[in-house]
């Protein structure tokens, strides 16, 4: 039996709309409602109890919207509440934590690899821990890089600064000879050029959106949840506060402007 309910995703604020493009391009057949809490952004400063209550009436709010499945896009919230969304929500949720590892290990390298988040991801250490669970003997390091989160909502996606401020980060690990860079918040993968500039080559950068989407998408078919309608009514749009239509990061993933509703959680 096909289902043609909604798959809902979330995040903090408007980066989740780099994993939004990934799962509609890989299931263009299905119907997509992308919430974005941008009136509680960022939550990669925040203790994993707020966290934990924000990502619930995100997720709540959702439900409500009457979605067969939910996609944790935001980083913090998969390493903090991710357990507590699936036991919560009684539909299928995902996060973003075992695809980016997937991702990690897929790169064929033995080299150190190093994840770069926000603080709340880092400190959780729930990269750590799937790592560990996946590949014991790998080593794996990580940073909390708190300022390319701005760097990427101002769209300086390919810009002078943002590759000053990576090259400083990075500076602080120097002393690993790490060879994969897991982008482990989802401001991060739109600043992918100006990490391939700052890159000794040799060095990948990778994250788990692609991989992400094809997952679900397998999930999905074994729990007879896809759609065997064509979507006629686009991807629908809420977030917690007013966001102008004009900002880079929209026109960056997005061509066609997009319409927020808000939403008051
Ligand atoms: N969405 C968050 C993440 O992927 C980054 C922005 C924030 O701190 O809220 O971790």
């Amino acid at each position: 039996m096909a289902d043609s309910r909604p798959i809902g995703v979330f995040d903090s604020g408007l980066g989740g709309l780099s994993v939004l493009r990934e799962l509609s391009l890989a299931m263009p057949q299905e119907r997509f409602i992308y919430l974005g809490d941008i009136a509680r952004l960022p939550y990669g400063t925040k203790s994993q109890a707020v966290v934990s209550k924000y990502s619930i009436s995100c997720g709540n709010f959702l439900v409500q919207q009457g979605i067969k499945a939910l996609v944790v896009a935001c980083n913090t919230a998969s390493a903090l509440a991710l357990p507590l969304l699936q036991q919560e929500l009684g539909i299928p949720v995902v996060g973003v934590i075992e695809p980016g590892v997937s991702a990690a290990l897929s790169v064929p390298s033995e080299e150190t690899i190093l994840v770069l988040a926000t603080e709340g991801t880092v400190k959780s250490e729930a990269y750590l821990q799937a790592f560990a669970r996946r590949n014991p003997s790998r080593h794996v390091i990580q940073l909390a890089c708190p300022l390319l989160v701005p760097l990427a909502e101002e769209g300086w996606f390919e810009h002078s600064i943002t590759e000053s401020v990576i090259r400083t980060y990075l500076s602080q690990v120097k002393a690993h000879s790490y060879g994969v860079v897991l982008l482990g918040c989802t401001h991060y993968p739109l600043l992918e050029k100006s990490f391939s500039h700052v890159l000794e080559s040799g060095k990948q950068s990778v994250h788990g959106a692609h991989i992400l989407a094809q997952e679900l998408h397998q999930l999905l078919r074994e729990k007879n949840l896809l759609t065997s309608q064509p979507n006629t009514q686009g991807i629908q749009f809420f977030s917690t506060d007013r966001i102008k239509t004009s900002l880079p990061i929209l026109r960056a993933l997005f061509q066609e402007d997009i319409h927020f509703s808000l939403v008051d959680l």
